[in-house]
């Protein structure tokens, strides 16, 4: 699948040094409808150029330029002759490498702060941008002196801000213009990815859809076949629909109930994909045996190494089912997104393991399918684009994020088949009342979370004591960071007052207002 996964459009390429927002650099690219990709600081120059850049973005990263193990770039890179651009990081390292001085800040500078354009600077990167700009600063070193051949663009009150050669086509900004707190950031992107590397802007949905269609079928040939796992979500119903319309029913998708899914999901999963996509679909109900071995588990990452387990092993049994039954299978199908590639090959390998996610790779070797991952470079937003051009209904593609290991990662001590029900039923109503206020598309993700927690309560004349429940809604861009949301008061106040009259074993209800971070979107 190589073969089409960098079609021959126009692309920047941004490499790597381990910030927590390259995938936001790469993202606001792709909203000006240009390619980007996100390639490991390591990359050679040779490497670069397989990419036919039309520009380079530097990201940001937690090393100093001077630390003994610093990230390794080749820097023959900066004399490519192509416009570059350094972002925090990144402008550390022009400024040290092009023979200027870096030094560490009096103190690590991280949240808002002003910039301001140099009297009389000319910048093509600040074009129609105010002299006064608010940004993002999240950095410990500080460049001291900048180096020969650069002008001195904008200034914080501490240091140096932005720096440019024209004649080298370099530019170099200490802020994070790629945040939301970045306000105007997202012109000065612009401002280089169009202006000053001349960008095009004509990377569209349609297009892609008829190269990977094209692509799916040299691959798999006229007579290959492939499964695919479905999980109710966006990304692997987009990517199933995308391989059904390059190979048919040699697609077979298969589809488990592993206990855990949303009320009702089981059914309506099915409902859409097969009667109304015209998947050809497998529907397992695994979910006694999912439940059975979860019983008496409490560690969150237990419970996710089980589901992730216990799928693997339901699966493997379809497969072969499949494979006897219909012929000889080579391929499987995942909705990996460019997100998840990013995050493996980053600089000093995928981040720390705050939660082992299920749903990337994960297939056992023995099986020995090929892998075709047609969203591998796309972000979230782009696979829902693609989807409404592939006429799929808004009710898979709006929905929310959910979890590959389900409500039990929402269960907080043990999940059993009554707290499941319990849950199933504060979803549903925290579900359908965000949806009748019309904002179920506007927050990233709403739910309920099933406490370990009981508290005495008073029903009529009775006293009560029964399970808690916490409300979560929360915006963000990608999962990565997360703002909660402050639902309106009556909003609150109707889905409470329906979860304790409605849901039997549930007495209280509270309200999560943590962001992420220091939280986690979910609570598991
Ligand atoms: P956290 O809880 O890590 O979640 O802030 C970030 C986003 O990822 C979703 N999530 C998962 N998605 N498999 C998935 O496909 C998983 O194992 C998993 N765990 C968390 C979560 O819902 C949120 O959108």
């Amino acid at each position: 699948m190589e073969s089409h996964l960098h079609p021959p459009h126009q692309s920047i390429v941004i490499l790597d040094f381990g910030s927590q927002y390259t995938q936001l650099i790469a993202r606001r690219v792709r909203e000006l409808k240009v390619f980007s990709v996100v390639l490991p600081c390591t990359a050679s120059l040779e490497e670069i150029r397989k990419h036919s850049p039309i520009g380079v973005i530097l990201s940001g990263g937690p090393s100093s330029v001077y630390d003994a193990d610093a990230p390794k770039f080749d820097d023959r890179v900066l004399a490519m002759g192509m416009p570059i651009l350094g972002v925090c990081y990144g402008f550390q390292l022009i400024v040290y490498k092009l023979g200027g001085s870096v030094k560490p800040a009096p103190r690590r500078e991280y949240g808002h702060a002003e910039v301001n354009l140099v009297a009389g600077a000319k910048s093509r990167l600040f074009a129609g941008l105010p002299e006064t700009l608010q940004v993002w600063m999240s950095h410990g070193d500080d460049a001291e002196k900048i180096p020969p051949g650069f002008d001195l663009i904008a200034n914080t009150a501490n240091a140096p801000a932005a720096i440019q050669d024209e004649a080298r086509k370099i530019w170099a900004i200490q802020f994070h213009s790629e945040v939301h707190h970045t306000p105007r950031g997202k012109e000065l992107l612009r401002n280089f990815v169009m202006e000053i590397c001349g960008a095009r802007g004509d990377w569209t949905a349609q297009q892609f859809i008829e190269e990977t269609v094209r692509a799916v079928r040299a691959t798999v040939g006229e007579k290959g076949r492939a499964i695919c796992a479905l999980s109710g979500g966006v990304d692997s119903a987009v990517a199933a629909v995308l391989v059904h319309k390059a190979i048919g029913d040699r697609l077979t998708c298969v589809f488990v109930n592993n206990g855990v899914l949303r009320k009702n999901e089981f059914e309506k999963v099915q409902q859409n994909l097969r009667d109304k996509l015209g998947l050809h679909l497998i529907a397992v109900d695994a979910s006694a045996s999912f439940l059975g071995r979860l019983e008496g588990v409490t560690d969150p990452e237990q419970k996710r190494k089980i589901i992730g387990n216990t799928f693997i092993e339901v699966f493997d049994v379809e497969a072969e089912r499949i494979w006897k039954n219909e012929g000889e299978v080579e391929w499987l199908v995942q909705g990996t997104l460019y997100p998840d590639v990013i995050e493996s090959v980053s600089v000093r390998g995928p981040s720390q393991t705050i939660k082992t996610h299920h749903n990337v790779g994960g297939l056992p070797e023995s099986m020995k399918l090929k892998l075709i991952e047609p969203l591998r470079n796309l972000f979230k937003d782009e696979v829902r684009r693609i989807g409404r051009d592939l006429g799929m209904p808004e009710e898979i593609l709006q929905r929310q994020p959910f979890p590959g290991p389900g409500l039990a990662v929402r269960i907080l001590g043990e999940v059993t088949p009554e707290r499941v029900r319990l849950l199933q039923e504060a979803d549903d109503i925290v579900v359908s009342e965000i949806k009748a206020a019309g904002l179920y598309t506007q927050v990233w993700q709403s739910f309920a979370v099933l406490l370990p927690v009981m508290s005495v309560g008073v029903m009529g004349d009775q006293r009560t004591y029964a399970n808690a429940c916490a409300i979560r809604a929360v915006h963000s861009e990608d999962g990565m960071t997360a703002d909660w949301v402050p639902l309106p008061h009556e909003l609150l106040r109707k889905i409470s007052s329906r979860i304790v009259s409605e849901v039997r074993g549930i007495n209280r209800v509270v309200y999560d207002i943590t962001s992420k971070p220091p939280g986690t979107i979910e609570w598991e």
